[in-house]
């Protein structure tokens, strides 16, 4: 069921631009309509324009037209590669409601996560509602 996920993101991991950290990461999503769109990180000479894998993915599939995130897999260059916080921030703007977080090392071991294990008490695109509106 998530081997095809961590696929995408394995491929993807091989075609990280880290010459800088030599931390390679690849990402995968799969959106509400069942389209796969895959990411890695790409670092640059100035750092901080760097993004990471997950972000590369999300991106692709919202600038696709695509919002609504069903799954994403990760899978890093140490064990248990978990998103960053910027990269969970981003993740809640587009979950679907029961969203799952695949955190890879293979085909055969990974762990499954809700975004709310990963970033709880979140602020998201709800918070921005006031009473008046
Ligand atoms: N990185 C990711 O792509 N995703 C993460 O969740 C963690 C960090 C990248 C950023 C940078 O290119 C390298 O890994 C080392 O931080």
């Amino acid at each position: 069921m998530y081997k095809e996920i961590i696929k995408k993101a394995i491929d993807a991991k091989a075609k990280s631009y880290s010459p800088y950290s030599k931390f390679s990461v690849g990402a995968a999503v799969i959106t509400e309509d069942g389209v796969m769109y895959s990411g890695c990180n790409i670092e640059n000479a100035a750092y901080t324009p760097t993004i990471c894998a997950e972000r590369t993915a999300i991106f692709k599939a919202i600038s696709e037209g695509n919002r609504i995130i069903k799954k994403i897999a990760i899978i890093g260059s140490t064990k248990d590669t978990f998103p960053c916080g910027v990269c969970r921030q981003v993740i809640r703007e587009f979950q679907s409601e029961d969203m799952e977080i695949i955190v890879a090392n293979s085909l055969e071991d990974y762990k499954v996560f809700k975004l709310e294990e990963l970033l709880p008490y979140s602020f998201g695109p709800d918070k921005l509602k006031k009473e008046s509106d």
